[in-house]
Formats: C-alpha cells, structure tokens, sequence
C-alpha cells in the first residue's frame, strides 16, 4: 500500500514495536513524525528509519509523555508541522517494576498508558479531523487486576496500583 500521501505519528518511536512501526511506514513512503524522550536515541533512529526506508520525511519531536505538559509540547510540536494528521499511533508505554508518582502525581503506568493516549488523542482531534480517514491505534497495555487485587481495591482513588 502506498502511503505517500498520509502524514503519522507515532510516540515511543526509539525502539521496539513503535521502530518497527514506523520502519514499515516510512518504507511505504508516509511522512513520519517520531518521538523520543532522549535526543541522541532518537537522532540515532531517525538517521536509521531514513536510511534503511530512502524516505527523508521523518521528523524527530523530543517529547517526555509521562506528563500533561510533556503531551501538550508534543501537541504543539505536531501543529506547528502540520495541519493533517492521518494517522496517531499511542505506542509509548511501560511497567515500571515499582510504584512511582509522575510530576502531576497520577501513577507513571496508569499516567502514561492510559492518561497520555487519551489526552494526546482528544489535543489532536483538529489535525486528525482534517483527514479523510484518520486512524487512531492505541497500544499500550493497561494491566487488569487480580481478583484478589480487585476485591481489595479502593474504587474511587484513580492513583492507587
Ligand atoms: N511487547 C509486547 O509484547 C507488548 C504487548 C502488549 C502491549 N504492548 C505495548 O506496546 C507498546 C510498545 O511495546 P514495546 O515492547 O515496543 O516496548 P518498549 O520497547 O519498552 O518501547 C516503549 C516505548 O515507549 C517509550 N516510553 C516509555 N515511557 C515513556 C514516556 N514517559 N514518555 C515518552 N515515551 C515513553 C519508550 O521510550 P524510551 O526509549 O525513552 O524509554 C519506548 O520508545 C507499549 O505501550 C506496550 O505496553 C507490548
């Protein structure tokens, strides 16, 4: 499928799912937009993602998606890119193996595997409303609890693990 007219995004785009992600766009000939939370790893792919695809439309967004304001810069960065978005691939994500509170105090799995996707998704409904047929795939596993988890669980404290 040619994809030259299609403009993506895909968060967490450094390594793993979201590298091969957009390795398999970009060599289909979209315009990529990738993000990273560090400069060098992200540089390192971008200069990769290019040469393997012959595709010179991929943009690296530095973006620390852990935070509200982390996805608001990254929402900023895209739109001061472009006006379209044809594509939100929510890929960044994690499992901390232990209990760590973001900056805006909401636990990092829950904030950046399910708070992020959600917030980046609603900030970018102006750009994906100007496509034809935007795509919004979201990745990010949310971990379901064990019954016995569940039955002790406080349902009205969004924070707790
Ligand atoms: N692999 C699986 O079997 C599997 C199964 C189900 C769901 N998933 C989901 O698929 C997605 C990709 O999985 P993967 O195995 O490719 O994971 P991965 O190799 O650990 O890659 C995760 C990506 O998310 C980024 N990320 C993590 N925290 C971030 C933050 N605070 N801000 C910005 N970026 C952040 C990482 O960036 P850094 O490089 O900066 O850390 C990395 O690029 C994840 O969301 C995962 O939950 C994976």
């Amino acid at each position: 499928m040619d994809l030259q007219d299609k403009t993506m995004l895909i968060t967490g785009a450094t390594g793993g799912i979201g590298l091969s992600t957009a390795a398999a766009v970009a060599g289909r000939g979209a315009r990529v937009l990738v993000t990273g939370r560090n400069r060098d790893t992200a540089q390192a792919a971008v200069a990769q993602l290019k040469a393997r695809s012959g595709n010179d439309r991929i943009d690296f967004l530095l973006a620390d998606l852990s935070t509200q304001a982390g996805v608001r810069s990254l929402v900023q960065q895209v739109t001061t890119r472009t006006d379209r978005l044809d594509v939100l691939v929510n890929n960044a994500g994690l499992a901390a193996p232990t209990r760590q509170l973001t900056a805006d105090g909401i636990e990092s799995d829950f904030a950046v595997n399910v708070v992020t996707p959600f917030l980046l998704t609603q900030q970018l409904l102006l750009p994906l409303g100007r496509s034809q047929r935007a795509r919004v795939v979201t990745s990010p596993e949310a971990r379901t609890p064990s019954r016995s988890t569940w039955a002790t669980c406080r349902r009205n404290d969004l924070s707790q693990d």
